[in-house]
């Protein structure tokens, strides 16, 4: 198992901050946002990390990551995003080379929690896994609805819905096989109608193809793309000082 950060775009909802650097790299309290998504990976026992990002601050990562052995990572690559905006699942495509065959721990860049993913991560085979959190606030994510007679099988997710089949958002932490490269290329940036290749249309044709599997993640989580997030993000990890 490798793990991918995705850590690009171009972090418009958090202007004037995002001016001066990538996103993921402002602090979520005492650290730069990305170290808590590479934390989770090195505590599931994933060492071998690949980063993807893009937008005008790309060199910025170096200089606060170097080669990741700080944070326990055994093995540090980066990619580039052409587009900044070309979406979550382009910038996963970048991911093929370094998975070389392997299967991967998606995590967004965003995306901080203290949940434990290693037994998920150990156990898992093939298809997908999606990690799902209860939310108020829904529409702001990618959402399951769930098979009445069965709600461990999810029918569709649908990306920020105006009206939100459950309560649930689909966190941005995925484990994928090998296929999920070619699932990407069969994506259609009018999908979610933002012009971007979205992960939900990915989950999707793991679905059709009944391999996806869900977790309820267990723990803290949010995402910190907007102020309000970034601020509970900082406000939470504020209260966790090791
Ligand atoms: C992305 C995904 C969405 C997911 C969310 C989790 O949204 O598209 O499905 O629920 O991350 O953070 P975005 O941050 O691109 O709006």
């Amino acid at each position: 198992m490798k793990g991918v950060v995705l850590a690009g775009g171009l972090g418009t909802r958090l202007y004037p901050l995002t001016h001066v650097t990538n996103k993921h790299l402002l602090p979520v309290y005492n650290k730069p946002m990305i170290f808590y998504p590479i934390q989770t990976l090195v505590n599931a026992g994933i060492t071998e990390i690949l980063i993807v990002t893009s937008g005008p601050h790309v060199g910025d990562f170096l200089g606060v990551l170097k080669n990741g052995k700080d944070l326990g990572v055994t093995h540090l690559e980066y990619a580039y995003q052409e587009k900044p905006d070309g979406g979550i699942a382009d910038a996963l495509s970048l991911a093929e080379a370094f998975a070389d065959g392997d299967s991967i721990t998606v995590i967004l860049g965003d995306n901080t929690t203290d949940a434990d993913i290693s037994q998920a991560a150990r156990r898992f085979k093939d298809g997908a896994v999606v990690f799902l959190k209860k939310v108020p606030d829904p529409k702001r994510f990618g959402v399951p609805l769930f098979d009445p007679k069965n709600p461990k099988n999810i029918i569709k997710i649908e990306e920020k819905p105006k009206e939100p089949k459950s309560d649930y958002a689909v966190t941005g932490i995925y484990i994928y096989d090998n296929k999920v490269f070619e699932y990407v290329r069969k994506c259609d940036p009018n999908f979610a109608g933002r012009g971007e290749l979205e992960i939900t249309e990915v989950n999707n044709y793991y679905i059709n193809e009944k391999k996806l599997r869900w977790e309820e993640l267990n723990g803290y989580w949010s995402d910190a793309g907007t102020f309000d997030s970034l601020f509970k993000s900082s406000s939470y990890w504020a209260t966790q000082k090791k």
